[in-house]
């Protein structure tokens, strides 16, 4: 395979255009606006700054990786040749039931449709195209040029030939795949989740403080960052939902959110992307917030 779509340019899908690009494949870059892609594109050339800057690659290397990705809004026509499409749109399942429903209708009928999606059943998105065996998640991490695992997700109808062609193209990315079955939360989140939701629980409860819980798991655990801190990472909106797919799909009361994360999403305060969290994040370094607001 060589020609590939990545729909969405957002965090998640700027980074996997890098990472194929980089890894000298052709990429057509689709996003419904041309300011997303503009922004997609300034991320991308900041992160290649960032590998000529530690020598990993050249500043010709770099010209050669950005001139490998083209970019449009016309996404019928961004498909119409490609042997692999990676979707990385926002997660909402009716726009990436849209989405694949366009895409098995544009692009070429060999073609694999791959979802980069952290939480939506693969097989409920295999099932409204023509082609299921066909449809996979390919679950990079974030940021993706760094991270090494790409989760890659069997639907109930995904091929064995299309998961070993999956697994060999993320190998050819450097990065290492694991594959497993397609139930709620797939495998990362399933475990992340609830030690995330956990922690607030933690929190809520008042059995410690933010710092605190944080500096256990880091400084205990040899995690790089503490789990509260992760949560305004990766969005508290983000959590709550992947929580509540997993409260849902398994029908089991040990995912329900804690009442503190859904009154924090409420409130607005979703970590580092509104600046508040359970730190807050205003000035560009981490301050802790006034405690009281976590009480039970
Ligand atoms: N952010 C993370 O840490 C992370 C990690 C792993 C997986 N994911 C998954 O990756 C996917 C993308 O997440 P993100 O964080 O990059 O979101 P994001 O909001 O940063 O980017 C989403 C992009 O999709 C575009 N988009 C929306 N509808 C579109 C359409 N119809 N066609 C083309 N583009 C469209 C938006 O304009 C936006 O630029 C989601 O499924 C998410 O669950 C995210």
């Amino acid at each position: 395979m060589n020609r590939i779509a990545v729909i969405g340019a957002g965090t998640m899908g700027n980074g996997i255009a890098h990472v194929f690009a980089q890894f000298g494949y052709n990429v057509n870059l689709i996003d419904i606006s041309d300011s997303n892609i503009e922004r997609g594109m300034a991320t991308i050339g900041k992160n290649l700054d960032r590998q000529v800057k530690k020598e990993q690659i050249t500043e010709e290397e770099k010209a050669t990786i950005l001139g490998r990705i083209a970019t449009t809004t016309d996404m019928a026509k961004g498909v119409s040749d490609r042997e692999l499409v990676v979707e990385a749109a926002t997660e909402n399942v009716d726009l990436k039931l849209k989405i694949f429903k366009d895409l098995d209708a544009n692009a070429p009928a060999e073609c694999i449709l791959a979802s980069n999606t952290s939480s939506i059943s693969i097989t409920k998105i295999a099932a409204v195209t023509s082609r299921p065996e066909q449809v996979i998640g390919m679950h990079f991490m974030n940021p993706v040029p760094v991270m090494k695992l790409v989760e890659i997700i069997r639907g109930y109808a995904t091929s064995d030939t299309v998961t070993k062609n999956i697994m060999e193209t993320s190998r050819s990315l450097k990065k290492v795949p694991v594959e497993v079955n397609d139930y709620p939360g797939f495998v990362a989140n399933k475990i992340l989740m609830p030690m995330i939701n956990e922690a607030i629980i933690t929190l809520y409860e008042g059995v410690a403080g933010v710092e605190e819980i944080d500096t256990v798991m880091k400084l205990g655990m040899a995690h790089p960052m503490g789990p509260l801190q992760l949560a305004d990472f990766i969005g508290l909106d983000v959590c709550l939902s992947i929580l509540n797919v997993l409260h849902d799909g398994f029908g089991n009361p040990k995912y329900a959110p804690c009442p503190l994360l859904v009154n924090m999403v409420t409130a607005g305060k979703l970590g580092v992307k509104s600046g508040e969290g359970f730190y807050n994040w205003t000035h560009g370094t981490k301050e802790l917030v006034l405690a009281d607001n976590f009480k039970k």
